[in-house]
């Protein structure tokens, strides 16, 4: 396929999974504006641990991991935390790239949607930002942390969700986790580190 075909692909897929899964549904309504932008890809150390974790592929059939998966090579990997201090390893390990949105395959006036991948034995520390959050799981699990709620593991097909500036924070155990993060309502500020002192 080409690299448009394969963001068609995914962009098909991702239509069905609002039909598939209701927390989903009750979210967002698939983006009713989307159009296809050039994506300049951009390699980050991440891809290469996604692209030899063979744990994500194994398991369930699923045609919206595998046609997500699929985009990896052509997506451009981000760095939100780049200058924030949260150190080398977390750079080195933690992955993600849009599909709808800046530098993903697609624009939309109506929602945000990245893909985030974390290795075994990682930590993503407590962040927050403005606009409301859904995750879904795609592949493996991890440990969901969300201030004022308690932890909870979740696994392929769960969802959580993440209210305006409601610390979160998640942890993979022996197991990566292969996540879809959807965003509704105030796209302009990007996810920041939220301060120990703010977390209850
Ligand atoms: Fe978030």
């Amino acid at each position: 396929m080409t690299q448009a075909q394969v963001w068609t692909h995914a962009a098909a897929e991702l239509a069905r999974c609002f039909r598939t899964y209701p927390s989903l549904a009750e979210f967002s309504s698939f983006p009713t504006d989307l159009v296809p932008q050039k994506v300049t890809t951009r390699a980050l150390p991440p891809l290469d641990l996604l692209a030899t974790d063979q744990a994500l592929r194994s398991g369930t059939v699923s045609t919206l991991r595998d046609a997500v998966l699929a985009l990896a090579c052509d997506a451009h990997w981000l760095e939100h935390y780049r200058d924030s201090g949260i150190g080398d390893d977390f750079m080195d390990r933690f992955g993600c790239f849009c599909l709808v949105g800046d530098q993903g395959g697609f624009a939309s006036d109506q929602l945000r949607v990245w893909l985030v991948y974390m290795p075994p034995h990682l930590h993503y520390p407590w962040h927050h930002h403005p606009a409301e959050e859904l995750y879904l799981v795609l592949a493996g699990q991890a440990e969901f942390l969300r201030a004022g709620q308690a932890k909870r593991w979740l696994s392929s097909g769960d969802t959580a969700f993440h209210s305006s500036n409601q610390p979160h924070a998640m942890t993979t155990g022996a197991d990566s986790v292969l996540c879809l993060v959807f965003w509704r309502n105030q796209f302009e500020s990007g996810p920041q580190l939220t301060d120990g002192n703010d977390i209850s």
